[in-house]
């Protein structure tokens, strides 16, 4: 297949695309290289995509049409093209102080590539959406058809957003499109704003782990290989419409994925115990059912796994 993947700078889309070029797809990365987090953590994983011969990488903004104009005239149209758009303004703190930044990005973004979707003929369209359209449900584990009505975040409200944005282009224009709701993604060249990456900086340089929710917050995590074999399910079924829930299948309490971080590592943090954030939930448990029969989805790697496969990768990327 020839697949355009958005956010292939990204964490999750630079490990998507690794795996497709693994298996020999033809890949088109998109990404503008924001300043959200340390660049040179995009450049490193951009670097080692660049290393295969059926990569290539067009730097773009998804606002800009004319930009992303020439990753679709690259990829083209047709049953064999694939649109994995994973590109995204993400994180769900970030997105109280600039609401702006996420509306645009995530939901004028999203439009353009569904318009180019539609203009172009491509074959299917397989995007990220979040745990966060869950919002302040209160029936757990969170399913599919559970409601999504009432996100407590900006970040929460433009991935709701964009699967009703899906719905219409499937509607109207009949674009096929899988909806991936992700639940707290983990793993080597992880994100540094997220939990996992600040509690081992914030270990290492001897300062103190500021926990929020009094460390009682519970997670379903999900290591960054399983969230990679969903979406190239996704990918590979493409499902005219559908929305899938892809979590690690276990809620974990945050204080046992500290623990199991201190223990990686071989050292302890002064804990700094915090009130709850705006924006979050105190608990996510995914429902994975629908994704287990239906893209065969089997996550497999549990947290006392994945986490010491974090901290190899971290200790020698950052030379500690
Ligand atoms: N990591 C998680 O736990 C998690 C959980 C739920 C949903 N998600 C979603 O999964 C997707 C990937 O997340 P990630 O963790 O890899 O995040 P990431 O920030 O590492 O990757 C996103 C990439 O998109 C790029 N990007 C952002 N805005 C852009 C724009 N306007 N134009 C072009 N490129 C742009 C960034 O430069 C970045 O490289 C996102 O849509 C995110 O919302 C992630």
């Amino acid at each position: 297949m020839k697949i355009l993947l958005t956010g292939s700078a990204g964490f999750i889309g630079f490990h998507t695309a690794a795996h497709l070029l693994e298996r020999g797809d033809t890949v088109i990365g998109f990404d503008n290289f924001n300043q959200y987090y340390d660049p040179k953590l995009k450049d490193a994983r951009n670097e080692i995509l660049e290393g295969y011969d059926n990569f290539q990488v067009i730097r773009g903004d998804l606002k800009n049409v004319d930009e992303l104009k020439k990753a679709f005239d690259l990829l083209g149209g047709g049953d064999d093209t694939r649109v994995c758009h994973l590109a995204a303004q993400a994180g769900v703190r970030h997105s109280i102080e600039n609401p702006d930044e996420f509306v645009q990005d995530n939901i004028q973004g999203t439009n353009n590539i569904l318009e180019l979707c539609k203009e172009y003929g491509v074959g299917g369209l397989t995007y990220a959406s979040s745990s966060s359209v869950y919002g302040d449900n209160t029936e757990s584990p969170f399913r599919e058809d559970h409601k999504t009505d009432n996100p407590l975040s900006l970040y929460g409200m433009t991935k709701k957003c964009n699967e009703l944005q899906a719905y219409t282009y499937y509607k109207l224009h009949n674009v096929k499109s899988t909806g991936l709701r992700f639940f707290t993604v983990y793993g080597p060249y992880g994100r540094p704003d997220m939990a996992l990456f600040l509690f081992a900086n914030w270990i290492m340089n001897d300062k103190p782990l500021n926990i929020f929710g009094e460390g009682k917050m519970q997670r379903d995590f999900t290591y960054v290989e399983d969230i990679v074999s969903g979406i190239v399910a996704a990918l590979d079924k493409n499902y005219d419409y559908e929305v899938f829930n892809l979590g690690g299948g276990k809620t974990e309490e945050l204080m046992d994925y500290v623990t199991t971080l201190e223990k990686a590592l071989g050292k302890e943090g002064e804990r700094n115990f915090m009130p709850m954030q705006p924006g979050d939930v105190v608990s996510t448990s995914a429902d994975i059912s629908k994704a287990q029969k239906m893209l065969e989805y089997d996550p497999k790697t549990h947290i006392s796994e994945g986490i010491p496969k974090f901290v190899e990768w971290y200790k020698e990327y950052y030379g500690v």
